[in-house]
């Protein structure tokens, strides 16, 4: 199994880590336009292969994608970071020129590959990969949702004092300060409701601090957030290359499901060897599929700046 790794800043530095610590693949390359940095990455994390106890072969390149050919799964991470104060949306400008050209160099050499987008704003930067490479849909998967769904469990670990990993939660809709969906009703305790074990203002407050969760890193950080961008890309690959068909939210094209056509957007998806397999349905009520038709409509005005863009 072969995996790339575009963009070899913290984000895809950190998934590629990851990648390579798990054992996911026999072949694991990194690509990035900065002349050295790539090769220094993968040099970097070749050297922890015998204290991590790994075999994986990391390449770096800096922008020869002749490497990257017969890549099963390929992470788009490349493009600016957030800075404080400002939103993902921010950056469609320079990231979408930049993510359609990768898709596009990553499928001449590997016109097989499922490509997992990390770049944002995801879930147009999704969007833009889908309809730029015209490949089936069950091939591009944006990371957004994996990544906030944790985020949401963190939250409510650290509210109920409890272990994240006896936590069930998902966040649907888009990858937005204001557009995802934290979903409090089906957020479960080792099957119990939260709800039994928080009143709702505190529930209240777990789903805010989860929606500004990347923006309250990127105030402390100084930049956007990596670690668990990364690991939730390195989830996702997993999944896919174990084919574990793993329930994730996801960013995917819906096709009429959850109400909504001609979009890319988070909803819960059975991620195996084939991609993104399956939509399942959360059967939401009235007031969720109300907060999922706003973010549908937040995230078509961001889609709709591509046209503007050219791209
Ligand atoms: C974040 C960026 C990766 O949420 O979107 O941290």
């Amino acid at each position: 199994m072969k995996v790339t790794v575009v963009g070899a800043g913290a984000v895809g530095a950190t998934c590629a880590d990851n990648i390579a610590r798990k054992q996911l693949c026999d072949e694991l390359v990194i690509v990035d336009i900065k002349e050295g940095v790539a090769e220094g990455k993968a040099m970097d994390l070749l050297q922890t292969a015998q204290i991590e106890g790994f075999d994986t072969k990391i390449i770096g390149s800096t922008n020869d994608y002749t490497k990257t050919a017969n890549t099963d799964v390929a992470v788009i991470t490349s493009g600016i970071p957030r800075k404080p104060g400002m939103t993902r949306e921010e950056l469609i400008g320079i990231n979408a020129g930049i993510v359609k050209t990768v898709a596009q160099n990553i499928l001449q050499h590997s016109p097989n590959a499922i490509i997992i987008v990390i770049s944002n704003p995801m879930d147009t930067m999704t969007y833009l990969a889908l309809k730029s490479t015209g490949l089936p849909k069950n091939r591009i998967i944006g990371m957004g949702g994996a990544l906030d769904s944790a985020r949401f469990r963190y939250n409510l670990s650290q509210a109920m004092k409890c272990s994240p990993n006896d936590l069930q939660a998902s966040v649907i809709g888009g990858h937005g300060d204001t557009t995802m969906i934290p979903l409090t009703r089906l957020a479960t305790y080792m099957g119990m409701p939260v709800s039994n074990f928080l009143d709702e203002e505190a529930l209240k407050k777990v789903a805010a601090d989860t929606m500004v969760g990347g923006a309250t890193l990127t105030n402390l950080l100084g930049t956007s957030a990596w670690y668990a961008p990364g690991a939730a890309g390195a989830m996702l690959v997993e999944s896919i290359l174990r084919d574990e068909k793993r329930i994730v939210p996801c960013c995917v094209a819906l096709d009429g499901e959850y109400g909504q056509s001609e979009i890319c957007l988070g909803v819960p998806v059975v991620v195996g060897r084939n991609g993104w397999e399956r939509i399942v349905d959360y059967k939401l009520n009235d007031e969720e599929q109300a907060a999922f038709n706003k973010s549908a409509e937040a995230v078509r005005s961001m889609n709709a700046v591509l046209e503007t863009l050219g791209v």
